[in-house]
């Protein structure tokens, strides 16, 4: 069963085609109405949304399948304390596919455990948000005619934005990626991120708290709100929410080509006066959002029972009582689940369900 908790459970090979066929989709809308008739997809939403959630209900309709599932979990038997695993069992007996946000890390990864039909993770916690990169490299690929090669700037929140996490990991398995994290020292991006994904790969990558000196050599400027939901303490949040502004005058230092990306929703992180400017593709990335939902919801109908379509292989979990994750957000803190842990690089230990590290 082929599931999409993190990018990585996709090949290149397999992102590369889901890219093109949402392409194709562009290309040849009314070849696809109806290809997912008498299908229904459940959307199991534990977090607020409007992009995520519409967008697969949007794409959903328009391949001629039906949605249900939950915006509020107080209305449903989560309120009751119902597990995400019991949740997904029982979901998975009314739809054949289920897209599930939740706000602890690892949720999806555990209903992954259980469910009978593929899970998508629209979003868990900090972690990881698959079906954004997803956007993203579309929105990259039409609005530059290419990913290899780009120099990306990450602007913000690199911390908390699971977004950035998650498009990082993608675009490592691409050719001559080059990435500016520009961030705040309490934004920055997490040690995890560095060491296995963009050390362990050869993604060039450099830190700078100024937007000012990293604009001029971005192709992609990818702006991120500051997570106010995410944040333990609220001065720290108080002290770094305004750390960037994109405007005109900055926009003015940038390439003519430079395309401005943002998964949403923003705050004041990019003033309105540069939705105008034609290098802005904040917008055409939400509609991209849809396009590439459609293509992915055929493609895991389609990979459901293909072997040739599996999901990655990992080295067995590391189980140790002496260990425990320190995450509050995470699963294992949450709900009953087994402590289990990876050895990742420079021989540091991480929790299996939201990457923290522990050793
Ligand atoms: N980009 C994104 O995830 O937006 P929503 O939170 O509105 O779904």
């Amino acid at each position: 069963m082929k599931h999409l908790i993190d990018p990585t459970d996709l090949t290149k090979e397999e992102i590369d085609q889901i890219v093109a066929l949402a392409e194709d989709i562009i290309a040849h809308r009314e070849r696809y109405q109806g290809s997912m008739a008498h299908k229904k997809l459940a959307t199991l939403f534990y977090e607020p949304s409007t992009r995520t959630r519409l967008s697969f209900t949007a794409a959903m309709m328009e391949l001629g399948g039906n949605v249900l599932g939950f915006s509020n979990p107080q209305n449903s038997s989560v309120s009751k304390g119902e597990t995400v695993q019991d949740t997904v069992r029982v979901v998975g007996c009314f739809a054949d596919i289920i897209a599930m946000r939740h706000p602890i890390e690892g949720a999806p990864l555990v209903a992954s455990e259980v469910s009978r039909v593929p899970i998508i993770n629209a979003g868990d916690g900090s972690h990881s948000h698959p079906t954004q990169t997803l956007t993203d490299l579309l929105t990259i690929k039409r609005e530059l005619g290419h990913i290899d090669g780009i120099t990306i700037g990450f602007c913000g929140d690199l911390r908390f934005g699971r977004t950035v996490h998650s498009l990082i990991k993608a675009l490592s398995r691409y050719k001559d990626i080059k990435v500016v994290l520009i961030a705040p020292d309490e934004l920055r991006l997490p040690d995890y991120i560095k060491q296995d994904v963009c050390d362990k790969m050869g993604v060039a990558y450099r830190e700078t708290d100024s937007l000012d000196d990293a604009i001029p050599e971005l192709d992609v400027l990818y702006m991120t709100r500051v997570q106010k939901e995410r944040f333990l303490d609220e001065d720290e949040f108080d002290r770094v929410k305004d750390s960037f502004v994109l405007d005109a005058r900055r926009m003015a230092l940038a390439k003519e080509k430079m395309a401005v990306l943002h998964p949403l929703p923003r705050v004041n992180e990019i003033l309105t006066e540069v939705d105008d400017d034609p290098r802005a593709a904040y917008f055409r990335q939400v509609e991209n959002g849809k396009l590439v939902r459609m293509a992915l919801i055929i493609s895991l109908m389609e990979w459901k029972n293909d072997p040739a379509h599996g999901m990655p292989e990992h080295d067995a979990p590391i189980l140790n009582p002496a260990l425990h994750c320190t995450n509050p957000k995470c699963i294992c803190n949450n709900e009953k689940h087994e402590s289990r842990f990876r050895l990742a690089e420079n021989g540091i230990t991480r929790c299996w369900y939201c990457d923290s590290k522990v050793r």
